[in-house]
């Protein structure tokens, strides 16, 4: 028992392992339950005010985007805690840079990482999307979403898609369990997610996260594309 035993529900992750590692075009998973109840329900109840997030639009998506420690958009998030969020998310972000969580990680999805790379609330409202599109920094890097929205109806958009193309009809799977669930995917060339228009007048929130791999002080993978996220454009980061 540490100060992370009940945090995330590794049961539930590892159960999905084999899906993940089998699908295809590209490797992707969707768990729910993610988080043990209690975390989850203080994470749900200290999620940043909307209204603190600062506006990530650009012509191919609508979307709030809060950063953690200095606002310098940096793709890799700022060292340490962050006073503008609760004990509990300065408690996960700490978790999820430890060994453990990235060794747990590793053994899920069968890719070996080592380092968290991206940490930031990325929230919707009514009108909120984003086209389908793909990174392409890497095989070495999985991309996570975690969400904290109750009360998703089956069908409704504003969970992040996978698909096989970037086109909303080639749609392989689309969670419409918004509440303790995460969905990651590989990262590559074919990776192609999105979020269809959302509709309904209630916030999309959640937590994306970037894994990757660092060797000889440098990430294995490139780094987030400016249209992506509205920051420059790296190729590889020293660190
Ligand atoms: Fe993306």
């Amino acid at each position: 028992m540490n100060e992370f035993s009940k945090i995330i529900n590794w049961d539930n992750v590892f159960a999905q392992a084999e899906t993940f590692q089998n699908n295809t075009p590209f490797k992707y998973g969707f768990i729910e339950n993610v988080f043990y109840e209690d975390f989850y329900e203080k994470l749900y109840n200290t999620y940043p005010s909307l209204d603190t997030f600062e506006k990530g639009n650009t012509y191919s998506k609508s979307q709030l985007i809060k950063y953690w420690g200095k606002n310098n958009k940096s793709v890799i998030p700022s060292e340490g805690n962050d006073n503008n969020y609760s004990e509990e998310w300065n408690l996960l972000k700490k978790y999820l840079e430890s060994d453990d969580f990235l060794k747990n990680m590793s053994k899920f999805s069968g890719i070996l990482f080592n380092k968290l790379k991206f940490f930031s609330l990325i929230a919707h409202r009514k009108g909120g999307f984003q086209s389908p599109h793909n990174h392409n920094m890497g095989d070495s890097v999985a991309v996570a979403m975690f969400y904290f929205s109750k009360g998703w109806k089956e069908g409704e958009a504003g969970g992040t898609y996978v698909s096989s193309d970037m086109d909303e009809s080639t749609i392989l799977f689309e969670p419409y369990n918004l509440d303790n669930s995460m969905i990651i995917f590989q990262d590559g060339p074919v990776s192609w997610h999105g979020c269809r228009y959302v509709t309904k007048d209630a916030e999309r929130r959640s937590l994306q996260i970037y894994l990757d791999r660092v060797e000889d002080g440098k990430f294995v993978g490139g780094g987030a594309t400016e249209d992506d996220y509205g920051i420059e454009k790296t190729e590889k980061i020293n660190i």
